[in-house]
């Protein structure tokens, strides 16, 4: 068994903890996971290790996700991004609730196991169980040679180097690449145009330099972190790509700084959650410039009709009526935006808890693998 790390990526390099040195390691660690992968001239993706050959590829009409954790939102994303490229239906779920409920396996599904460590007990007894039932499953797996990884029939490997803190950035950010990449792959050999496969390719090719124009948004998201930390809870809302970035960004804040947050669609907050809102429960709008722009910008005015506060991540101003505060980030193809939306919630996260004093790399009661069941 060979592991591609040495032992010199394990310092914090320069960085007051590990956290903050893998978040913004972000645009080395997609250009890695995208490296050798796309293809310019037929605007596709070549993942050798799934070990399937193109009939195979074609063969599938649906995709189930499993993992646990952000491994699990980052396969929401996932499965929007194959919907999307390839139409063909899928859908995510926690690992720990499918190997439980005695699930049934078909042979025209293709399963997806999600997992930075490659350890974790739920996803792997999923997996184990998919193989039981003859199930063809590929992982997407940072770890190598962990026991996700030997167990899957192939899959695809992220190269994000060690993630040390407990808090997963980089492995997320390269599980939706490495998503991207599949997606493409599998709408390649379906409908997927060239000119649509080309807007792919050109698009995860300008992920990192958009990363690191977020990235240079540290000082003022600290300052935003340091103004909204001192409330009891957030609630934070997104629609369809903005959903899981918002599930994703309220379990980077809980874990880390101990703010309690809640992550809603943003069309079910009159369903329930809009009693919560008020001047103690400020909000973290999700606002991409998409579809459903004019819809989530009815939202916004509808919390703060209720004198809730609103910190928007968009990539527009929308209005000091609308939100509060405004974190603008750049465009890049609607498709991908979820990957962007998601570092700074991050920062976010990751200033809180610095404000917070808490124990950035190490939170209580959590472990990095959850070896046990
Ligand atoms: C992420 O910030 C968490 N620490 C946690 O949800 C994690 O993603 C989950 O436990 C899955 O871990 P894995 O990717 O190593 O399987």
């Amino acid at each position: 068994l060979t592991v591609d790390w040495d032992a010199g990526h394990y310092d914090t390099g320069g960085y007051e903890h590990y956290l903050l040195k893998e978040i913004s390691e972000q645009p080395e660690t997609i250009t890695r996971t995208m490296s050798g992968r796309l293809d310019e001239r037929f605007h596709v993706a070549h993942l050798g290790g799934l070990n399937m050959d193109a009939r195979e590829t074609r063969s599938f009409r649906r995709v189930k996700i499993i993992g646990c954790g952000s491994a699990y939102y980052s396969g929401q994303i996932g499965a929007q991004l194959i919907e999307e490229l390839a139409r063909i239906p899928s859908d995510a779920e926690p690992a720990s609730e499918f190997r439980y409920r005695n699930p049934v396996v078909d042979p025209d599904t293709l399963y997806v196991a999600i997992s930075q460590s490659g350890e974790t007990y739920d996803t792997l007894a999923a997996v184990q169980e998919l193989k039981r039932k003859g199930g063809r499953v590929i992982g997407i797996v940072n770890a190598v040679g962990s026991a996700i990884a030997r167990e899957v029939d192939g899959g695809i490997y992220l190269h994000a180097g060690p993630e040390v803190s407990v808090a997963s950035t980089k492995a997320f950010t390269s599980t939706t690449v490495a998503f991207a990449l599949l997606a493409l792959h599998l709408g390649r050999v379906r409908d997927l145009s060239p000119a649509d496969g080309r807007r792919i390719v050109e698009g995860l090719r300008r992920l990192p330099g958009h990363v690191e124009e977020i990235l240079a948004q540290g000082d003022k998201i600290a300052e935003l972190a340091r103004k909204y930390a001192d409330h009891a809870g957030m609630m934070f809302v997104g629609r369809v790509r903005g959903y899981p970035v918002a599930r994703e960004g309220a379990q980077k804040l809980k874990e880390i700084s101990y703010v309690h947050a809640e992550a809603y669609p943003a069309s079910e907050l009159k369903h329930g959650p809009l009693a919560l809102i008020g001047p103690e429960m400020p909000t973290v709008a999700i606002v991409p410039d998409d579809e459903l722009l004019d819809k989530n910008l009815t939202t916004l005015g509808e919390i703060r009709a209720r004198g809730g506060r609103v910190l928007m991540v968009g990539h527009r101003e929308p209005g000091s009526k609308l939100a509060d505060d405004v974190i603008v980030i750049p465009k890049n193809e609607i498709e991908l935006d979820p990957l962007l939306l998601t570092i700074p919630l991050q920062l976010l996260a990751y200033h809180a808890a610095v404000a917070l004093s808490r124990d950035v790399d190490k939170p209580r009661n959590l472990a990095k693998s959850v070896t046990v069941e």
